[in-house]
């Protein structure tokens, strides 16, 4: 399973990546405005800084909605660093500019997935990733996890080499039942992937094979 961390942040990015398992980073404009990161050279240069700390693929959204902006914001993108992948929105230019940018083997992260027929237009259009948004759906009483088994089983259906990167994960358990469903990848926020370590009987374990040994240790 590929993990990605989803955040702007260079010092969480660099924690995770310390770990030894990030796999790669995806950044919305949110992620970045909440950085502080603002101004079309300020966030280029920010790509940048991101692509030189994690060995592995960056998503870099693009602001514009319509086909030709789309387009034109993609490959300044791309040529930033050989590991951006171009985060494209979920709407009609959007499918037409994944599809163009596939042909120059480009490679594109559809954003705002919230359906199994978005994901499979995306994945039909040549999208490297796509980005079900799970928390999302939670949050308005959906079921984020049901929609990731069932892009898995209509991409295993066609053999579609598209991945799916569930986004928008809240909790460790979201990681586990992504893992279950078989998610290609998740992106997920420092403290949640911190959390998967966490548990009440590994700490009283550690703490009691401490006090033994430091009791061998005086006698
Ligand atoms: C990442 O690609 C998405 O933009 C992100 O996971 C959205 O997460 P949120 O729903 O917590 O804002």
């Amino acid at each position: 399973m590929i993990f990605f961390i989803d955040t702007a942040n260079l010092n969480e990015i660099k924690e995770a990546y310390n770990l030894g398992i990030l796999d790669g980073v995806t950044t919305n404009p949110t992620l970045m405005a909440k950085e502080g990161i603002t101004g079309s050279n300020n966030i280029l240069k920010h790509y940048v800084d991101i692509c030189n700390i994690v060995d592995g693929y960056v998503s870099a959204e693009v602001n514009a909605t319509d086909y030709k902006g789309m387009i034109a914001e993609a490959e300044i993108l791309s040529e930033l660093h050989q590991n951006i992948v171009v985060k494209i929105p979920m709407t009609a230019d959007g499918i037409k500019a994944i599809k163009y940018l596939s042909n120059k083997e480009i490679k594109t992260n559809c954003t705002l997935i919230f359906s199994a027929g978005q994901a499979l237009l995306a994945a039909k259009a040549g999208a490297t990733f796509v980005s079900p948004f799970v928390g999302r759906l939670d949050d308005i009483q959906a079921d984020g996890l049901q929609l990731i088994a069932q892009i898995r089983l209509i991409f295993d259906n066609y053999g579609f080499e598209t991945q799916i990167l569930a986004a928008s994960i809240r909790t460790p358990m979201h990681i586990i039942q992504c893992a279950e469903i078989g998610a290609d990848v998740v992106t997920v926020p420092l403290s949640v992937i911190l959390g998967l370590i966490k548990h009440p009987l590994t700490d009283k374990g550690l703490e009691q094979f401490t006090a033994d040994y430091n009791k061998g240790n005086k006698q």
